[in-house]
């Protein structure tokens, strides 16, 4: 029987492993290279764990929390939110974010509706219902307060999450939910 050992077998050997030494030491230097431009190049994910969606303008893209914050305090911006609901945010008084975002979604008959700043209401143009800048009815026809949102911001980026525990203007769970 013969067991010789191919001459060859030792050399290949070696071969495969610079090889795989090689291709280890240059995929290491390519990614070293590759990850902090892939990190610059793709954009941050735009959706959360708990369910919460990046803010954004009206061609999708998102809106940092420095460029609403230039606006001036009492600004009412409206965004697209949670399932593409149109969402207003407020700067306060105080030129912080509000935490709480309303949806601007009529609860009589669903049509948008503009804030009116000089009375300090949401007012629907359809069937006249008003809100106060919280949400809550202070004109019929509709007799539900306005959606909410929570609204947070992380790391310049607004962060929006349904509103699924009590509603803290009625003390009751949210009609929404
Ligand atoms: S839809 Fe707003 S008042 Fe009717």
């Amino acid at each position: 029987m013969d067991h010789a050992i191919s001459p060859e077998s030792p050399s290949l050997s070696r071969r495969q492993l610079l090889n795989f030494l090689t291709g280890t030491a240059v995929a290491t230097t390519v990614g070293a290279v590759l990850y902090p431009a892939a990190q610059f190049l793709v954009p941050p994910l735009e959706v959360s764990e708990g369910g919460g969606i990046l803010a954004k303008d009206k061609n999708g893209t998102p809106i940092t929390a420095r460029q609403l914050l230039a606006e001036p305090s009492g600004t009412r911006a409206l965004i697209a939110g949670l399932a593409g609901e149109p969402t207003y945010l407020t700067i306060q008084d105080n030129g912080v974010l509000a935490p709480m975002g309303i949806v601007d979604n009529c609860t009589h008959l669903g049509c948008t509706f503009p804030w009116n700043p000089a009375e300090q209401q949401f007012q629907c143009p359809c069937h006249g219902s008003r809100y106060t800048p919280e949400g809550v009815v202070v004109r019929g026809p509709a007799n539900l307060p306005l959606k909410i949102v929570h609204v947070a911001i992380q790391d310049d980026a607004i962060w929006l999450y349904p509103w699924t525990e009590l509603d803290p203007r009625t003390g009751e769970l949210p009609w929404w939910v």
